[in-house]
């Protein structure tokens, strides 16, 4: 180390960092998350060296030693983390020279941080999408289940928010399973572009060292070496990606958690949350609050902003590496961790809502759901459907004035409007006959909601075998 400085590139220094600026650029503070998946880049850099020759045996076994020892300081936490050692590598190299001597020194060899850094992102982000993905199959399965066992229970569908067309509630869930359905494909193919190793880019342009790029990819599990030493350095469009998917994932799940909070409501009062999943009120006595939605609609915030950021991050770097991209890692993490705890929360909720059928049903039968199939009943009998959407609109109209659902008017009533109708209409005016006819791929009757269940749970498994 220079005399001017303590800092490892301190030879050409003429004046130690100021202070300031030194905590200003320090990202030991956030980065030390990286610890763990940058000793493991560093065995295996260690380990390809000695295979070229780059390194003896011996020195790569002294490092390796004195690198698992610092892992369990870490993990115990007894490391001595230092903001003037600047980021989690520098700390970790530091530490590994006050422990093995002179060896330590060799270990960045052929490497620069800045493909160091590239690559224990992509270990981490690597590690945390795995177990994203089991926490994403936990609440898929569960929400499968919940939607078989309600296949036959009818709730009102909504448009508008305004009472629509009778649906069963297997329906209504299997329509958010798809919404996750889709966020496993992006997370999935968001996984391959995080899967290429950066090492061996060095700095930017590469190393003079006969290193060997793919000992070190098969090392560490990557898929493939970046192909360009510039772009490796600089890409962080899979950071991008994963918080572009970890968008949408919550954008969905915010979408599930307005609709949560709105069936608890004593005015829908469609269903139950658990007392677990709940908080009250400190003043009133009477309150329980599905904060567990709320909250997760609440965090959906967080997570665009950190979409946002990274984009702006990128927006006009020019190549390589810039220092900017220390900003990375912030977003990313709390990207991660909110993601986690989202879907661990809706893992654990889901399989534990209960629906109120009884209201679900009374609420149906409200706000004449089964209008158009009236009017389809109509149109069998052979009305042209625009004449029959008349003919259904005058008796919703006796039905508003005379406070009656279409089901509950007798033949004489409904006669008033065409005289076509006879006795077998009530069939159709049911919610169970109304649900029932929609019997096709896609639709609401029951039989379609248990094979459509049977469907994706087939998928959950293909994917889970390939896990
Ligand atoms: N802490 C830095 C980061 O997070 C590591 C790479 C630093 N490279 C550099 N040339 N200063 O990006």
């Amino acid at each position: 180390m220079s005399q001017a400085t303590n800092q490892s590139w301190g030879g050409r220094f003429s004046e130690p960092t100021d202070a300031f600026v030194e905590r200003f650029t320090a990202s030991v503070t956030f980065d030390q998350r990286l610890a763990r998946q940058d000793i493991r880049g560093s065995v295996a850099h260690a380990t390809m060296l000695a295979r070229v020759g780059v390194l003896s045996d011996e020195e790569r076994n002294a490092i390796v030693e004195g690198l698992n020892e610092i892992a369990a300081e870490i993990e115990r936490g007894e490391f001595q983390w230092s903001v003037p050692l600047e980021d989690v590598h520098m700390n970790i190299e530091a530490r590994l020279t006050d422990k093995i001597g002179i060896t330590g020194k060799k270990l960045h060899t052929g490497r620069s941080r800045n493909d160091q850094v590239a690559t224990d992102i992509r270990l981490f982000l690597r590690d945390e999408i795995d177990v994203i993905e089991v926490e994403l199959v936990r609440l898929r399965e569960g929400m499968i289940e919940l939607a078989d066992r309600e296949a036959e229970t009818i709730m009102p569908g909504f448009t508008h928010l305004q009472t629509a067309q009778p649906v069963t509630f297997g329906h209504h869930l299997l329509a958010w399973q798809e919404m996750l359905a889709r966020d496993h494909e992006r997370l999935l193919d968001c996984r391959k572009r995080v899967n290429v190793m950066p090492l061996g880019a060095a700095a930017l342009a590469g190393t003079t060292y006969p290193i060997d790029r793919h000992i070190t990819a098969e090392l560490l599990g990557f898929s493939r070496p970046a192909e360009n030493s510039l772009d490796a350095v600089s890409d962080r469009d899979f950071a991008i990606e994963f918080t572009s998917f970890a968008s949408i994932l919550l954008m969905h799940l915010s979408r599930m958690s307005e609709e949560l909070v709105l069936w608890t409501s004593a005015q829908f009062d469609f269903i139950d949350l658990p007392d677990r999943f709940c908080t009250g009120s400190s003043i009133m006595p009477q309150k329980k609050n599905p904060d567990v939605p709320e909250l997760v609609r609440g965090k959906t915030g967080r997570v665009y902003g950190h979409l946002m950021a990274l984009l702006t991050l990128m927006k006009s770097q020019p190549l390589a590496y810039n220092k900017d991209n220390q900003e990375d890692k912030e977003p990313l993490f709390d990207a991660v961790d909110t993601v986690r705890d989202c879907l661990k929360a809706f893992a654990d909720m889901v399989p534990a809502i209960e629906p109120k059928k009884a209201n679900m049903e009374v609420a149906a039968l409200k706000g004449f759901s089964t209008a158009t199939d009236l009017a389809d009943y109509l149109v069998r009998k052979g009305v042209a459907f625009r004449d029959a959407h008349e003919i259904v609109g005058q008796s919703v109209a006796f039905g508003l004035r005379e406070e009656k659902d279409l089901s509950e008017m007798s033949l004489t009533e409904l006669k008033q409007f065409s005289d076509i109708i006879e006795e077998d209409v009530f069939e159709v005016l049911t919610l169970e006959g109304s649900v029932a006819a929609r019997n096709h791929i896609g639709g609401t009757a029951p039989n379609q909601v248990r094979a459509a269940a049977q469907r994706a749970r087939d998928a959950v498994s293909v994917l889970k075998d390939a896990m």
